[in-house]
């Protein structure tokens, strides 16, 4: 097997840490909340010249709305500005973004300005930057359920593919490595249905912490782990 065929098509990334990041210092949580957001294009662009071809991030969930409202509104205040600054820069880099999560809670502003993101690199070929905003593995599975009921599905032709085309997720592979930095080791409501075989790498570094040599050290256990999807 040649190196190229240990690299993951998907890493998916639960980016936990930034609270404690900034506790740390001595600073205010939304503190952390900026500099996790502010590693998020270093980190697209190592994954983008290992070679991965879709990046997942976790920003917020459908539980993160039970947080304080002023560190809710903060995230959703960093969210707007991240996508001000950065949506040219992407495009330029030729990042395709998608948007994965419920889109009806998210005021009528940050919900615009993720659609024109998302519509300006649409044609984009590089890196698939997949930003899972007010998402829930097990919404993501309730909504897939409901739409499917309300079309009358036939039920003898639900099977798993045609289950998929109904998930937030429809047109992005299974994550091949899932990395969670802050040190728990637990989905927290990601991707539940996708990470049925992902690889799963736990590392204690915060988020904002997370660089070159962290994604390196993850590709490289990925690169010897075994995955035998049920087989031998
Ligand atoms: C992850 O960092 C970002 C979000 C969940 C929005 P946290 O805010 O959970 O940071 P910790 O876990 O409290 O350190
Ligand atoms: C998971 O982190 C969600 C994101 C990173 C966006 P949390 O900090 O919300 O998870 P728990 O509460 O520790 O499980
Ligand atoms: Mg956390």
């Amino acid at each position: 097997m040649t190196e190229s065929n240990h690299i993951p098509v998907h890493v998916a990334i639960i980016m936990d840490g930034n609270g404690r990041w900034a506790q740390e210092r001595g600073l205010p949580r939304i503190a952390g909340h900026k500099a996790g957001g502010n590693n998020i294009r270093p980190v697209v662009r190592v994954f983008a010249d290992r070679g991965v071809r879709y990046l997942t991030l976790y920003a917020f969930s459908t539980e993160n709305w039970n947080r304080p409202v002023a560190e809710v509104s903060g995230l959703l205040g960093l969210l707007g500005r991240r996508i001000d600054r950065e949506t040219q820069a992407l495009h330029e880099d030729d990042v395709r973004l998608l948007h994965i999560g419920r889109e009806d809670r998210l005021s009528k502003k940050i919900g615009q300005k993720v659609k024109d993101a998302v519509e300006l690199t649409r044609s984009n070929t590089g890196l698939t930057l997949c930003l899972a905003f007010d998402y829930g593995g097990r919404d993501e599975i309730v909504q897939a359920v409901r739409q499917i009921a309300k079309e009358g599905v036939a039920v003898d032709s639900i099977d798993e593919p045609l289950f998929e085309r109904y998930l937030y997720s429809r047109v992005i592979p299974d994550p091949d490595l899932l990395i969670r930095t802050g040190g728990e080791t637990r989905l927290s409501n990601f991707l539940l249905w996708q990470t049925a075989y992902s690889e799963f790498y736990f590392t204690p570094v915060l988020w904002p912490d997370f660089g070159s040599k962290e994604i390196e050290a993850a590709l490289s256990e990925y690169s010897r782990r075994q995955r035998r999807f049920g087989g031998i």
